[in-house]
């Protein structure tokens, strides 16, 4: 109030007075700042959003080049094709699935794949030096996301050489 009064009749005044203002709100922002980091911290637990931040993950990290469709020119098998084949590979356990492409992400090799057919098609993955962590929410969304393979998908983008890949994708 004093403040207000001063700076109305004086130039300088309010300059000075001024600047306690917006120091505060920068420490304003600095507080929101950081109750959002922390609100997204505690989001990132519960179960639902770990499925989206997962999704954003894989959007951020993998979608690039695991496409959700298989029309465009790709660069990698689609994700839902990576998901059926990792899905027959491990059926409902999760923690195997996300281990599998855990460890696949960080070091990719021809003993580790399973997809033989997108392997030879599009070349084997780069390792990519993502965190742990962001691979395995990434990975955890594959796992649980609710995506359909188009019948008409080129099966060796699906599978595999091996005969179960055949038989699933040729139909
Ligand atoms: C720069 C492009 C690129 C990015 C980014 C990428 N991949 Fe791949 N990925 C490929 C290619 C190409 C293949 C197919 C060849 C192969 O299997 O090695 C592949 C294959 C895979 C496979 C199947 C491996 C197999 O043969 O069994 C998995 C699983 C996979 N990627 C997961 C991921 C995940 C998860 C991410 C993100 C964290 C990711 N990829 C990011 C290019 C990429």
């Amino acid at each position: 109030m004093f403040g207000l009064f001063v700076g109305d009749t004086n130039r300088f005044g309010i300059m000075r007075l001024d600047t306690p203002v917006s120091s505060r709100n920068i420490k304003l922002a600095i507080l929101g700042i950081v109750v959002f980091a922390v609100l997204m911290e505690i989001a990132s637990g519960g179960e639902v959003d770990r499925l989206a931040v997962g999704k954003a993950k894989f959007d951020m990290l993998c979608g690039v080049c695991h496409k959700d469709d298989h029309a465009a020119p790709l660069l990698a098998p689609p994700n839902f094709a990576v998901q059926r084949r990792y899905s027959m590979e491990f059926g409902n356990d999760k923690d195997a699935f996300i281990k599998a492409i855990a460890q696949w992400v960080v070091s990719p090799s021809e003993e580790k794949s399973l997809m033989v057919g997108a392997r030879k098609k599009f070349g084997l993955m780069l390792a990519m030096p993502y965190s742990e962590e962001d691979v395995k929410l990434a990975a955890g969304y594959l796992f649980d996301a609710d995506l359909e393979m188009p019948v008409d998908c080129d099966p060796s983008m699906e599978v595999s050489g091996t005969e179960v890949g055949k038989s699933v994708g040729g139909g």
